[in-house]
């Protein structure tokens, strides 16, 4: 009896406007043409009732204090964890846009504390691989105006931008550091490249567990 290979858990982190959302499309169409079970995901994930308050906080329309939605950020990770390992258990691929790491570099950037914000995310199913879409906010700024939600001021995303930049030299040993201003297509051609190793070398592991 043959054992179901198990999905792999891809993450695309890095500020908003880098292309995550772009690039997570255009993974997610690639592995379908080659008929690898895939299912893409994004946190906050706004439609369960965490996600809602989630929502109306990012929009501007709910006040919460930080520690607050912080930890409502992290519950929203924490509602999907079983839905989150039965798909991967059961072979499906995972493409993930923002995790843990928004959670921290966020927070971070506000001036929150690191292990206070870490420990909450500690336990989480962990990614494979992690695809850090790595810019500077001047290239942010040339693709246009941020949009509307908190947090999409240059100044705030100069912020996140360093928190990532400590995460990544944190967690190097699965992060894959991409640069985020080459063309659309050149970014595609190496995610590409490095998913199928990144499924090959997980369909016969354990999912991991983030150790913070
Ligand atoms: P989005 O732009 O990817 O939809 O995410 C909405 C905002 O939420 C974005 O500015 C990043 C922020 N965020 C956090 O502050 N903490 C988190 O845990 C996550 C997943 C996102
Ligand atoms: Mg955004």
């Amino acid at each position: 009896m043959s054992q179901i290979k198990r999905g792999a858990f891809i993450v695309l982190e890095g500020c908003d406007r880098c292309g995550k959302s772009t690039q997570s499309r255009k993974l997610v169409e690639y592995l379908e043409s080659c008929s690898i079970p895939v299912k893409y995901m994004a946190f906050p994930e706004r439609t369960s009732d965490i996600g809602q308050v989630i929502n109306a906080y990012i929009k501007n329309k709910q006040e919460l204090n930080d520690e607050t939605i912080h930890l409502l950020f992290t519950a929203n990770r924490w509602e999907h964890k079983n839905h989150i390992l039965n798909l991967l258990n059961s072979g499906t691929t995972l493409v993930v846009d923002r995790y843990a790491y928004s959670g921290l570099a966020y927070s971070v950037a506000k001036g929150m504390s690191k292990q206070w914000c870490m420990s909450p995310e500690s336990g989480l199913p962990r990614p494979d691989v992690v695809f850090y879409l790595k810019t500077n906010v001047a290239t942010l700024q040339n693709r246009g105006q941020f949009g509307e939600e908190r947090y999409e001021t240059e100044d705030f995303q100069t912020k996140v931008a360093r928190c990532f930049e400590d995460i990544y030299e944190m967690e190097k040993s699965y992060w894959q550091l991409i640069d985020a201003s080459q063309s659309q297509d050149t970014i595609h051609d190496s995610l590409r490249q490095k998913v199928l190793e990144v499924l090959k070398e997980v369909e016969n592991t354990e999912v991991n567990v983030l150790d913070w």
